[in-house]
């Protein structure tokens, strides 16, 4: 694994994964409470789209890494609260979880590749999550870069997008099971309770407008932001063309050539720019238990409005 050039003073160390993104160990939670430590982790955030904490515990931390880079709340997903409303659980649970069949095996908490929260006016800015309870095999989070995506469109493309808009609603049941654009499809054997109630309530959610290409805030770099998951067409065009586009822009973004997988290990805190990256889930086996907690980091890019 190659280590990135720490800059001098830096309280902790850095290395780098295959594809994207950096781990950094050996940081004393107390150092973030320095201004110079928290500018540098937010510049270490910006420019490289995700990073992997190591030896990081507990749900203070998670809360207080998480606030350092951003408001952390959530007032839309209430049913993924857990007693403490900045921390959400995700749980895979093998008497109750989503359970769904993909090229015939049987998995729980499986996702596709997606953004966060797209289908609202503004998308949060990220997440920090761990692991609380991993299954013994897969349960890993995929990340792709969408800086690397976008630079790696054809000339043609990128000039046929630029300018364009797609809709966006909040209907994951939809996206998971009927997908149009050539991501992997699954059948449900199961609904969890919580997927239920978030779905009776699609109409909290109208359909929002998003720029497909938008410039990273801070650093100007273009970037291709779709969400594979919750895109519904491209605005102002006929659905067939709409279709046809956005098939071609999937396959390119979601080509796992580009992906990092994290199989987390305890003390695993992931950092993830939702703006900027595109994560998936892997699931796990049927019978093990998963369960996750993660925070939402707001803020606002001020490119969606409503329909
Ligand atoms: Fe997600």
């Amino acid at each position: 694994m190659a280590s990135v050039q720490a800059a001098l003073g830096d309280p902790f160390v850095i290395e780098r994964p295959p594809h994207f993104g950096i781990i950094i160990r050996d940081l004393d939670i107390d150092a973030i409470d320095r201004p110079e430590v928290r500018e540098r982790l937010n510049d270490l955030w910006t420019e490289e789209g995700l990073i992997i904490f190591k030896g990081l515990f507990g749900r203070d931390t998670l809360v207080r890494l998480s606030a350092i880079f951003g408001s952390v709340q959530d007032t839309f997903l209430p049913e993924y609260h857990t007693e403490n409303k900045e921390v959400h659980e995700v749980r895979f649970s093998p008497d109750t979880g989503w359970l769904m069949e993909l090229d015939g095996r049987l998995l729980g908490g499986w996702q596709p590749w997606h953004t966060d929260s797209i289908f609202l006016l503004h998308p949060q800015r990220g997440g920090l999550i761990t692991a609380i309870k991993s299954p013994r095999e897969d349960g890993r989070t995929g990340f792709i870069d969408k800086i690397a995506v976008y630079d790696s469109l054809p000339d043609d493309i990128k000039q046929r997008i630029d300018g364009l808009s797609a809709i966006y609603n909040a209907n994951a049941i939809e996206g998971f099971e009927r997908p149009r654009f050539g991501q992997k499809a699954i059948k449900t054997i199961r609904y969890s309770e919580v997927v239920t109630k978030v779905h009776d309530r699609m109409d909290d959610f109208p359909e929002v407008v998003h720029p497909m290409v938008m410039r990273q805030p801070g650093t100007g770099r273009k970037l291709l932001n779709i969400c594979p998951l919750f895109v519904q067409r491209i605005e102002g065009m006929d659905k067939a063309e709409s279709d046809a586009l956005l098939r071609v822009l999937i396959e390119h973004a979601t080509d796992e050539k580009r992906a990092y997988f994290h199989s987390y290990e305890p003390g695993d805190m992931v950092l993830w720019d939702n703006w900027r990256a595109f994560h998936c889930a892997t699931g796990g086996p049927p019978d093990e238990e998963r369960i996750m907690e993660k925070t939402f980091i707001g803020g606002d890019y001020n490119l969606g409005h409503a329909l």
